[in-house]
Formats: C-alpha cells, structure tokens, sequence
C-alpha cells in the first residue's frame, strides 16, 4: 500500500507521517518512510540543491531535478517496498509537482504529465492525505520551528497561496484518492482522523 502526505509549508504533515508510521509498526506492519526531495543519497544530494537559498535555478531546470530525483526513489525505495508488501509513507509525492512547479511556477501541465509517467513507471499513490491549512498559519509554524526559511519557503504569500489553492483543485479532480484533513486542530486529533481512514482503508483491501 502506498500513501502520500501533501500540504503546503507548515501544514505538519512531517509530524503525522511520524505519528502514523509509530502507529503502523505498532500494529505489526512492515512500513517504510520516506520523502521527496529526497529518498536515495541522490535525492537527498538534489534535495539540497533544491532548497538552499540564493541559487538561481529556473523553473523547467528546477523540475527536471525533480523528476531525476523521483526517477530514482521510485526504482531504488518505492518499488522494491511495494513488491515486498510493505506500506510505504511518503512526504509529499507527484501532486507535489503540480502544485509547485505546475501552479506555482507555470510548468505546463502537461509535460509533468509526460515527465511524471517517466519517472514513475505509474506508480500511484492507493491513498493520498492533505493537510490543509491557512498559508499564514503554516508559515508562522515553519518561522517558530525552524527560525529560518529555504528557498521555496522564502516565495512571496502568493506563491504559498497558489499552492494551497492548487492542492485543492487535485483534491477535487481525484475525490476517491485523496483525504483532506483539517491541519488547524490539535496534533493527536489530526492523528486519530488520519487513523480512522487508514484502516478502513487497509480493512477494506485486506492488507
Ligand atoms: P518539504 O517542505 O516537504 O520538506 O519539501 C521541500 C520542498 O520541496 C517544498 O517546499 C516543496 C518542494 N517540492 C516541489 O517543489 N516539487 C516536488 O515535486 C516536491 C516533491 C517537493
């Protein structure tokens, strides 16, 4: 079973995948958790490119670094997993593309369409959870957290917005795949939420 978190900066999904993953090895799975940028030593190298402040890098160069990264994720971490049975927890997966480089940078869609395939090989999240929040809010969270901003963090409020407003669009087009979740409550309850619909989820596939 694959699952993907979603949600704009300071949305605290990094917390529930710890939580879920805590809860899930508990209850006797095999879980695996991972994240885009990031995921092999390469993803992790171009993660660092992506994020530090100050580089010039242009939107299309920007996702096909994204798309290398990916490439290799899906082949070395995701496929492996899902062929072996396990549960695979991922922060933030290919909605992430349209949301940022599609929506926030004005990436065509269709060739993430196209390069998305590529790196993919059509692996499909089975479930894909937003966290949805005020940008205000989550930018104020990601300050306290981490005191500083990187270099998609420190993009002007509008930016942010058109992210968020992008993530529910896709939540729309794909109503049976994704799972909103009001980011806005307290910690455990989000967790209980995320929970509930995980294990109907893995009760009703009978994983
Ligand atoms: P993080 O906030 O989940 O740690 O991710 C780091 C940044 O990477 C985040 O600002 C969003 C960005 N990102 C993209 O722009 N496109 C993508 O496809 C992915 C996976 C992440």
């Amino acid at each position: 079973m694959f699952i993907t978190f979603e949600g704009i900066e300071g949305s605290g999904k990094t917390t529930q995948i710890d939580l879920l993953y805590r809860y899930l090895i508990g209850k006797g799975h095999d879980v695996v958790k991972t994240r885009e940028p990031g995921g092999t030593p390469l993803g992790e190298s171009i993660r660092e490119i992506l994020t530090k402040k100050g580089k010039e890098i242009n939107p299309l160069a920007e996702t096909l670094l994204m798309m290398a990264m990916r490439s290799q994720h899906v082949e070395d971490v995701i496929i492996p997993a899902l062929r072996q049975k396990k549960i695979v927890l991922c922060d933030r997966f290919y909605d992430a593309t349209y949301a940022y480089q599609g929506y926030g940078r004005g990436i065509d869609k269709d060739i993430i369409d196209y390069l998305n395939k590529l790196a993919t090989k059509g692996v499909t999240p089975d479930l894909t959870i937003l966290i949805d929040c005020l940008v205000e809010n989550g930018l104020k969270r990601k300050i306290e957290d981490k005191g500083q901003m990187d270099r998609f963090e420190e993009e002007d409020i509008s930016f942010h917005k058109r992210i968020r407003e992008a993530y529910q669009r896709l939540s729309k087009e794909d109503t049976e795949r994704f799972f909103v979740v009001d980011g806005s409550g307290e910690i455990e309850k989000i967790h209980e939420t995320i929970r509930n619909r995980v294990d109907n989820y893995i009760e009703s596939h009978r994983i």
